[in-house]
């Protein structure tokens, strides 16, 4: 019987080979829409960037200042077997395996100036990223752009509201688990996750409210009641975090080192000890994995009934075209028909 891990990798699978077609779905919700994927929002440095890095446990992606991210990033994370290689791929270079993750931090950065000019522009068409790992959970992760309150020197009028509107299409899938960001050192009142994510998500059933940047908090203040729920009540515990500053970033601290240093702060700190170990990047990732199985085993029913569905509306389009057909698109509807097959088997052992 196949594991729930494995059911996740076939999800994966799915929702990349869903992604290159366009949403072949028919009318109606597409496949993409009824699998489940994690996006982070917040505002513009709120550590968006950072938190997911951290999730993943690799150094990848890019950070800092100002607008850095300006097009979605759309990243499946694969489990691999122990013993092996980590190694990225990009749906743009498909040939290319990265095994130098600053290189992967490159290619990102490159590939959006593709698109957008080395300018603070942002652009809709995703970048779609898949890590190999056997230190990764499988999950798909989406990084957005920051929310932003004024357009900037080189910006269009309308960025504030192109930049809500992206990530709104995101978040407001139902099947998107939304990692709210906010920033201790701002009052929590004024979040930009939060507000987005009441708005999409009004019970909070697929909302994680996570809280950055404690280290950077006033002296005297700390962040107790917010994340024990009492400021602002979540259906979901509250994840606090600390991830590396910009200092730290200029000086290459590693990962390993940034997430040893983040289990310290929380279990050294006399406001925060009682909570640690419900805090912290590596207790983020597990509620996140556990979350995921929980919806992927409610939604196995509808989930099988939308593969049958997409399985008959490939297999139309294939008599459509008349087969065997040699063009690409036709190659392709073949895969995921096989896909399909494949997945919707595995579902039904699982359920028996
Ligand atoms: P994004 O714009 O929301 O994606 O934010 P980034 O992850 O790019 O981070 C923006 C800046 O804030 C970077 O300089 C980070 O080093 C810094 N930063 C993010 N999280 C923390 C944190 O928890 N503590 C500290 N000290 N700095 C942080
Ligand atoms: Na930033
Ligand atoms: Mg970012």
């Amino acid at each position: 019987m196949a594991t729930m891990t494995s059911l996740i990798g076939l999800i994966n699978k799915i929702q990349r080979a869903c992604t290159v077609l366009g949403d072949h779905g028919g009318e109606g919700l597409s496949l993409w829409e009824a699998l489940p994927s994690v996006a982070v929002v917040g505002g513009q440095s709120s550590g968006k960037s950072s938190v997911l890095e951290s999730v993943v446990g690799r150094d990848f992606l890019p950070r800092g200042s100002g607008i850095v991210t300006r097009r979605p990033l759309v990243l499946q994370l694969h489990k691999t077997d122990d013993g092996q290689q980590d190694y990225a791929e990009f749906l743009h270079a498909p040939r290319k395996r990265f095994t130098d993750f600053a290189s992967v931090r490159q290619e990102i950065s490159d590939e959006t100036d593709r698109i957008t000019g080395k300018s603070k522009q942002i652009s809709n068409i995703p970048i779609q990223l898949s890590i190999y790992s056997p230190n990764v959970v499988n999950l798909t992760l989406i990084d957005l752009p920051g929310l932003t309150k004024v357009a900037v020197e080189g910006q269009s009028e309308t960025i504030v509201q192109d930049i809500e509107n992206m990530v709104r299409s995101y978040v407001e899938k139902p099947n998107c688990i939304i990692l709210a960001i906010s920033p201790a050192n701002q009052d929590i009142a004024t979040s930009d996750a939060i507000k987005i994510a009441k708005e999409v998500d009004p019970s909070g059933e697929r909302t994680f409210g996570v809280l950055t940047k404690l280290d950077l908090m006033d002296k005297g203040t700390n962040a107790v009641e917010v994340l024990e729920g009492k400021h602002y009540r979540l259906m979901h515990p509250w994840v606090g975090i600390v991830n590396r500053s910009q200092a730290d970033i200029n000086k290459n601290v590693d990962m390993i080192i940034a997430r040893k240093k983040e289990r310290e702060y929380f279990e050294t700190s006399p406001e925060y000890g009682h909570l640690a170990h419900k805090m912290g990047a590596e207790y983020l990732a597990k509620l996140l994995s556990e979350h995921l199985e929980v919806v992927i085993r409610q939604r196995i029913p509808s989930i099988i009934a939308l593969i049958n569905k997409t399985i008959d509306e490939l297999n139309a389009e294939l008599d459509r075209i008349g087969r065997p057909i040699a063009v690409d698109s036709g190659a392709q509807l073949y895969t995921i028909l096989e896909m399909c097959r494949a997945f919707d088997k595995v579902f039904k052992e699982h359920i028996d």
